[in-house]
């Protein structure tokens, strides 16, 4: 009784105090939602990369359902390599989901407005799942270095249990490592200006937008994109290495056999980072519907691509999709 009485003293205390504030909420209650401005403000543009996205997007779903398929159908590639590869297919699945069926409905409809619980909601996806692809990057190359700096070791410690622990553990991570991003963001207050300039709803973007002190805000998307970049710094350790072991002891066969086995990795890799550097490492005033194409290729372009390499680079994924589509076509 006593903490509901107090609490409505509180209230009743911040109602009086923070009448200023009270009418900034009544402005974003009045926020029905946001425009989604698009990639580009020119018409003819926004055409084309509809255009695109209309093949990128079903590329993506069916590159990455194979990559699944003949991974789960062939017992050569049932090792935590091809698992972990099946899993970044998963994330990226999901990845281009968020963003890409909205935006192509919306240009079909002629709808540029998403609502506030939309918006929050794509964010809360897109930073979980780019933040998951991260980690399993990172759980990928630390699969590589077992497997090349302690061959005898590898089934020990790269047991199902662990595959099982580290997959798990990147979507926790991931996930703990956005919510609090979605909270903060979800309590700003929006007043005016309601254009995002994107085809999706991004933090930045948003905190761009708020009329509310960012600062806090700011310096907390440092921090999470610090622990979004965490893995990279684990990838290129354990990249040297491997490097290190397999020029140590020279052989051609050695160094061949670690290329090929990294190589699509490390593409991966530095596609996946490389976009997304160039769009949060740098300051957000600079934030513009430029980046808009970045975050295309991060958001789309990438999860294309991953299949791509990783099959056309592998032998075995090669032979396994080969399976998997003689056996569709005799049955
Ligand atoms: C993800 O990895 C786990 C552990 O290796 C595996 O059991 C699971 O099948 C993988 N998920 C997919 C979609 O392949």
């Amino acid at each position: 009784m006593t903490i509901a009485h107090s609490k409505f003293i509180s209230n009743l205390d911040s109602s009086l105090f923070y009448t200023k504030g009270a009418m900034r909420e009544e402005n974003q209650s009045s926020t029905l939602g946001f425009i989604l401005l698009g990639i580009s403000r020119q018409q003819q543009q926004e055409n084309l990369f509809f255009i695109l996205f209309l093949f990128i997007y079903p590329s993506t779903l069916i590159g990455n359902l194979l990559i699944i398929l003949a991974i789960h159908s062939d017992v050569r590639l049932h090792n935590p390599m091809y698992f972990f590869l099946a899993n970044l297919s998963f994330v990226d699945i999901l990845f281009s989901s968020v963003t890409v069926p909205k935006m192509l409905a919306n240009h079909l409809l002629g709808i540029k407005v998403i609502s506030f619980g939309g918006c929050l909601t794509q964010m809360y996806f897109m930073s979980a799942l780019a933040n998951t692809d991260s980690y399993i990057l990172a759980v990928m190359a630390y699969d590589r270095v077992v497997a090349i700096s302690r061959p005898l070791h590898y089934t020990v410690i790269i047991s199902p249990r662990s595959c099982f622990l580290l997959v798990v553990g990147s979507w926790v991570i991931a996930n703990a490592n956005t919510l609090p991003h979605i909270l903060l963001t979800s309590s700003l207050s929006f007043c005016g200006n309601q254009e995002v300039a994107n085809f999706y709803c991004d933090i930045p973007s948003l905190l761009k937008l708020s009329c509310s002190d960012i600062h806090f805000n700011v310096k907390m998307l440092y921090l999470a994109t610090g622990v979004f970049c965490l893995p990279l710094i684990f990838i290129i350790m354990s990249y040297i290495r491997v490097f290190s072991i397999v020029l140590c002891v020279p052989s051609t066969k050695g160094i061949l056999k670690a290329f090929s086995t990294c190589g699509s990795h490390l593409t991966v890799v530095s596609l996946y980072y490389g976009t997304v550097m160039g769009i949060y490492v740098r300051p957000l005033i600079s934030y513009s519907l430029k980046n808009a194409v970045i975050t295309m290729m991060y958001t789309a372009v990438t999860p294309m691509l991953n299949p791509f390499i990783y099959s056309l680079r592998n032998r075995d994924m090669k032979a396994a999709l080969g399976k998997l589509f003689s056996k569709r076509i005799s049955s």
